[in-house]
């Protein structure tokens, strides 16, 4: 028998784009939760999180700068911070959100900081279960937003040739993906693209989700890294530029035989 007994579920990063629709749905779906938030983490204090069976890792940073806190501070540190807590207080199982093309070979100081990460939870005795999700799509996530900025400008900006290949999946999709995973050891000790059915290129999904009379703009792929390297306003840091650049698709098939629902196909922001 594989369905397991989920008693409360402990969410870090909870005011974050997955985080406050995940502890909707799972409200909605009668699972209870505990939100760890960035005060909790600098003050070294915690709610009580006795009677927990998972504990969901999604705070977590995507770019850098000179006023903000380091890759290796978040990423690494507190994944660090929430094992011991896990350990702690009898936790057996962590999700964690990693990113999509991670791996032991990544060259990238965001990627090395999530590989790092993946690697202490896999080394902590825990069950854990890491996802390497590719954009997560839903109102107001990181993308739609970006593109809807650059929409109200009436310029929207194509690093390169746009020809790179994307995954999304839907947060809906994401949601359900957890419940299957809180409510069976399917996942336990895996990592999983959390991927959609569909690949897009970034130029695909661009397009199609302007309608208004927008200029799109293809930008040179070093101008744009050099941009993104100098000039904290330009529409994409450097490692936004380093995920679309690198192309990375991931395995939808795993995940669907997995999971025992239809997944969205995304080929179009919410702007
Ligand atoms: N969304 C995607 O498309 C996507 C794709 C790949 C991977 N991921 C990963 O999935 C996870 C969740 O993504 P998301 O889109 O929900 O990210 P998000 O909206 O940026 O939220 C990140 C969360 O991390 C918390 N955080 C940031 N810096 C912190 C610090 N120094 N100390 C403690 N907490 C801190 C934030 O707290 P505050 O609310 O206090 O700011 C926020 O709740 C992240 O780890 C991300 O790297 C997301």
């Amino acid at each position: 028998m594989n369905e397991e007994h989920t008693d409360r579920v402990v969410i870090s990063g909870a005011r974050g784009f997955v985080g406050k629709n995940l502890k909707k749905f799972l409200s909605k779906n009668g699972i209870p939760t505990i939100s760890i938030s960035r005060q909790n983490f600098k003050n070294n204090k915690f709610p009580s999180l006795k009677n927990t069976s998972h504990f969901i890792h999604l705070a977590g940073i995507g770019s850098e700068s000179v006023d903000q806190d380091s890759f290796v501070k978040v990423n690494v540190e507190l994944t660090k911070t929430v094992i011991n807590l896990c350990k702690k207080n009898n936790i057996k199982n962590i999700f964690y959100f990693s990113g999509l093309g991670v791996s032991k070979n990544s060259r990238s100081s965001y990627f090395i900081s999530k590989f790092n990460a993946e690697q202490l939870i896999k080394k902590s005795g825990l069950r854990y279960t890491i996802f390497r999700p590719s954009y997560i799509i839903g109102n107001d996530d990181y993308l739609t937003k970006n593109i809807s900025k650059q929409i109200l400008k009436k310029h929207v900006i194509i690093p390169g040739s746009g020809k790179f290949l994307l995954q999304p999946i839907s947060i809906d999709d994401v949601c359900k993906c957890i419940k299957v995973g809180l409510n069976s050891s399917k996942f336990s000790n895996k990592i999983i693209d959390l991927v959609g059915p569909r690949e897009i290129t970034f130029q695909k999904l661009i397009t199609k989700s302007i309608h208004s009379k927008v200029k799109i703009q293809k930008m040179n792929i070093e101008l744009a890294y050099k941009k993104a390297l100098t000039d904290i306003n330009f529409e994409y840091g450097v490692e936004d530029l380093n995920i679309l650049v690198g192309n990375y698709v991931g395995n939808h098939k795993k995940l669907q035989n997995l999971c025992n629902f239809k997944f969205e196909k995304i080929s179009l922001l919410n702007t």
